[in-house]
């Protein structure tokens, strides 16, 4: 008998804005994924002030999924994919975000591409908002600093719920939304919220604030979604890298478990209906009397999610600095140390499977619910040899972390939905902007330049991996 369920969704994960280009087609609006540039490993990217004439933006053209989906789609299901996790670009139906009336053209696309899938028996899983809300909402509305978002989400989330009702049964709010607390940095903050800290701003008040709007968004779709069909699984979606003290000195120990416990409050709110005490706290001692009324800690009680998304790449190793106790709110990057037991891809991160079993079982004895691995794979440069890319490396890495899967499913009794590894074809970084820091399966020749002709060609990957979709996983 097979270790995973016989209907277990093995699929392949990618993100509306890392993948379609299109960005102008059929009414698209600008979204926040629009004004960031290309970096690299050394570079950031930049977050422009619009869209200028003189930058490379990677996302506008991608890699031109929007006019090549049905050879695309026909590529997945020879791969033998059972589902298919993407995001609806917001901007596509609501172009600027507050419009009252939604752009057809762009539900059609989706109707197009849902249709495409399901013609060849691949499951759809969508994520609401996956880094890509419309621009517009950030330069009127200020982001999600303003409590007006949580009226043009749920009615975003609204529309294409009933459109899709009989076409998509899985559904994700926020990609993980817990990165801007874990990583108060310019590129969580933005493409989290769509903040940009302005001079003598407090922009960890206005980041908690953003989250609760966030959160309250989400219990509220995950309260209209069930009302349109009762049949939706609607999840939330975490980044759960497991933070590993870096000694036993019992203040590295407590360190580590706050840190976790930071990355980790937005699925207390999400699965458990209410904040946890640290963190009500915390914003006590800070005394930042945010806007959290009693009505929205009814909303969030009452709209706790059905099952628990989560990428998992890396694990993290966090140290106490001198001593201290850990009266801390955000995983500052300073105390966060290589694990010298680890090797690490070219980005940096480190590559562990067990990590990810201990993940699994964290999270299940924490909320109970059941678990979805919707993003987990390696960033690599791929060489074409004679036509043909032998990425071993990538092999390894996901045959290692399905090995840990099977473990924490057969040993640990953890209830796993399904695997959908992440860029299941080649797409632009969303930390980055390249494209040579490829995740697929499917090889997409573009180059960071922007150079290529987008000839799609298949990896040794694709057929390893078209063989543990038939074998249920058995065969690795
Ligand atoms: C997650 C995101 O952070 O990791 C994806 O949900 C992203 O959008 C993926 O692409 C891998 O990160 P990166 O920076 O290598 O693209």
């Amino acid at each position: 008998m097979s270790t995973f369920s016989k209907d277990f969704l093995w699929g392949g994960a990618v993100a509306a804005h890392q993948f379609e280009g299109g960005w102008q087609e059929d009414g698209k609006g600008i979204s926040i994924a629009d004004v960031m540039t290309s970096g690299n490993n050394k570079t950031n990217r930049k977050i422009t002030d619009g869209v200028l004439p003189e930058e490379n933006y990677p996302n506008h053209d991608a890699i031109d999924f929007y006019h090549h989906y049905k050879d695309d789609v026909k590529l997945f299901a020879e791969l033998g994919l059972k589902a298919f996790r993407t995001s609806i670009a917001w901007t596509r139906i609501f172009p600027k975000g507050d419009e009252d009336e939604p752009n057809e053209a762009g539900l059609q696309f989706y109707d197009d591409l849902f249709d495409e899938l399901l013609k060849y028996g691949i499951e759809p899983v969508v994520t609401l908002s996956h880094f890509e809300m419309p621009y517009y909402l950030v330069t009127e509305y200020g982001g999600w600093r303003n409590r007006k978002m949580i009226d043009f989400f749920t009615k975003f989330a609204t529309v294409v719920f009933k459109r899709y009702k009989d076409k998509v049964k899985y559904w994700m709010t926020f990609n993980e939304i817990n990165n801007q607390s874990a990583m108060l940095n310019d590129w969580s903050l933005f493409t989290n919220s769509g903040l940009v800290a302005q001079p003598d701003e407090n922009i960890e008040r206005s980041m908690y604030q953003a989250s609760h709007y966030e959160v309250v968004a989400s219990a509220l779709a995950v309260q209209i979604g069930h009302q349109i069909n009762a049949k939706f699984q609607i999840g939330g979606m975490f980044a759960l890298g497991p933070a590993y003290p870096a000694s036993p000195n019992p203040n590295d120990m407590m360190k580590a478990l706050r840190s976790m416990q930071v990355n980790t409050w937005y699925a207390d709110v999400q699965c458990k209906g209410k904040y946890p005490a640290w963190l009500r706290k915390y914003f006590e001692r800070q005394q930042y009397d945010l806007d959290i009324t009693l009505a929205d800690l009814d909303v969030l009680k009452a709209g706790t999610v059905d099952y628990i998304g989560f990428s998992y790449y890396a694990s993290h190793v966090v140290q106490a600095v001198t001593n201290e106790a850990a009266d801390f709110t955000t995983r500052d990057d300073e105390t966060e140390i290589p694990n010298p037991t680890l090797e690490a891809s070219d980005w940096g991160w480190m590559i562990d499977p067990v990590g990810l079993r201990y993940v699994l079982n964290w999270l299940t004895e924490r909320y109970d619910l059941p678990l979805f691995v919707v993003e987990n794979g390696l960033g690599a440069f791929d060489e074409i040899e004679n036509g043909q890319i032998h990425d071993d490396y990538r092999i390894s890495y996901l045959k290692d972390h399905i090995e840990q899967m099977a473990k924490a499913v057969n040993i640990d009794g953890v209830n796993l939905m399904g695997y959908t590894p992440w860029g299941v074809i080649d797409l632009v970084s969303a930390g980055t902007g390249q494209m040579d820091k490829r995740y697929g399966m499917i090889y997409v020749d573009k180059n960071d330049a922007g150079e290529g002709s987008l000839r799609r060609l298949k990896k040794d990957s694709f057929t390893w991996f078209k063989k543990v979709i038939s074998s249920n996983g058995d065969d690795l």
